[in-house]
């Protein structure tokens, strides 16, 4: 889903500029990822899982719209047998390679037309070890169950999909397991339908997302049902033996809505919700969209990593709703959670001056020079320097033109880009509206060059 930009938005401009082709959109670290000549609208996915045997059989069909005349397309998608692949009704001849799966439909798909493709395919999934992310990623397999944890890359590890955050979709996932597991996945749960020794769980996720924050989760939870500020729903779900601890740990989830909500503005989607899976993998979580996933170890009945929870929360403003549109620009996601995160810990219980002194403490940990926040390099995509310097960036900044505007800039920005995707720029260009003040030179030192400026004196 490409949301119609407004005059502010430099996402269209860039797509002309960096020339999407067949087999990718053109990101500068990720020439291979998302496929040009189409937008993807919708995904449905059906799953068949078999948790005991790790086995998944499925159909995943993929709405969208031809933006050029479409004699083939292609799909990010790895491993599995295809059996069959339907274009608009019609069985499509298909190639793959390397992680490309190129479709010929029978006639060449008109420009502006919507059309649909159905992919029909099983086998065992198999996460992915990107060079990329801090863990293995996609689809992972766990005694009784398995999770899904896909950035930046990893999606393609579990259904065919144009995978690049610049082309968000709505989705429904049908997943169908033996009786005794759940499916937690995305959005709501809108139907449980048992039929004999299984149940297909169904879930609805109404608003955009970006490919890697989708997730389907299975295992057997217990469920924790709260509800945040303006009714959202609140769903947990942690694996049983865990669900005191959890209960304790997540139990402050609304009230940090409401605190969050009223910095950045309200909460931007349906639900939301954390998910505990029953897997050990060194500190784990993802702000997959309004369902983090966390490793079971992420779980400690002291909320000692309330923390960790915020910035997942953090997340769904920033990355997930106003997402990047090149990975180059993560520090927008992981700088701001990265912040907020630390208001969390430090303002919400200790005032600004609590803040003050463990951003100076962090400002001090940095490295006198780095790659550029803003262009780290596909390696350091998720380094320390990027959270860190990224977050002492926004202290600075809230710093120099003070709370009120501060707050009311994220808002703004928040506002205008919901749901889109931005570049540094973006931001750069919201924050020099305040008036009086041009932040060029100052987001010049500290984003784009690698001298870590100093730190400046309070306004
Ligand atoms: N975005 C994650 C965070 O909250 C970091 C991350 C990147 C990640 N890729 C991942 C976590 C893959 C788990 C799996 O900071
Ligand atoms: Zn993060």
């Amino acid at each position: 889903m490409r949301i119609a930009c407004t005059p502010h938005c430099s996402h269209q401009r860039r797509l002309v500029a960096q020339r999407a082709n067949q087999e990718g959109l053109g990101d500068p670290y990720f020439p291979q990822l998302g496929n040009g000549g189409y937008d993807a609208l919708h995904y449905d996915l059906d799953l068949k899982v078999e948790p005991r045997q790790q086995h998944l059989e499925a159909s995943a069909t993929m709405k969208a719209r031809a933006l050029e005349p479409l004699a083939a397309f292609n799909l990010d998608f790895r491993n599995f047998d295809i059996s069959k692949v339907v274009v608009n009704g019609e069985e499509a001849a298909f190639e793959r390679k390397d992680g490309e799966l190129t479709v010929t439909p029978l006639a060449p798909l008109p420009a502006g037309e919507e059309f649909q493709v159905t992919v029909d395919y099983a086998g065992n999934p198999k996460s992915y070890h990107s060079p990329h992310a801090p863990v293995p990623i996609g689809w992972n397999a766990i005694d009784d169950g398995s999770y899904v944890m896909s950035e930046p890359d990893g999606s393609s590890t579990w259904y065919p999909v144009n995978d690049h955050p610049r082309d968000k979709a709505t989705y429904t996932f049908r997943v169908d397991v033996p009786n005794g597991y759940q499916a937690v996945c995305n959005g709501q749960l809108v139907e449980t339908r048992p039929q004999g020794e299984r149940t297909t769980y169904i879930w609805d996720a109404k608003d955009p997302m970006a490919s890697y924050l989708s997730t389907v989760n299975i295992g057997k939870f217990a469920e924790h049902k709260d509800v945040g500020p303006n009714q959202v729903p609140i769903h947990n779900f942690y694996p049983e033996r865990l669900a005191p601890l959890a209960r304790i740990d997540f139990g402050r989830v609304p009230e940090m809505m409401q605190w969050l909500g009223e910095r950045f503005g309200d909460y931007p989607f349906e639900a939301y919700g954390n998910v505990v899976v029953n897997a050990s993998v060194g500190g784990a979580a993802l702000e997959t969209q309004t369902r983090p996933v966390y490793e079971r170890g992420m779980v400690t009945g002291t909320r000692a990593l309330e923390f960790v929870y915020a910035h997942e929360l953090a997340h769904q403003w920033w990355g997930n709703s106003v997402s990047v549109a090149d990975w180059k620009d993560i520090w927008l996601s992981e700088g701001f959670a990265c912040y907020t995160e630390n208001m969390w810990r430090h303002e919400h219980s200790g005032g600004i001056a609590r803040l003050d002194k463990a951003m100076d403490r962090t400002y001090h940990s940095l490295p006198q020079r780095s790659a550029p926040v803003a262009d780290p390099g596909q390696e350091d995509l998720f380094s320390g320097n990027v959270y860190q310097r990224g977050a002492v960036t926004l202290h600075a900044l809230r710093k120099e033109i003070g709370d009120e505007t501060f707050f009311r800039t994220l808002r703004t920005y928040a506002e205008r880009f919901r749901g889109k995707n931005v570049t540094t720029d973006d931001f750069v260009a919201t924050v020099n509206e305040v008036p009086g003040k041009d932040l060029t030179a100052f987001f010049d030192r500290w984003v784009r060059q690698p001298e870590l400026p100093p730190f400046p004196q309070p306004a």
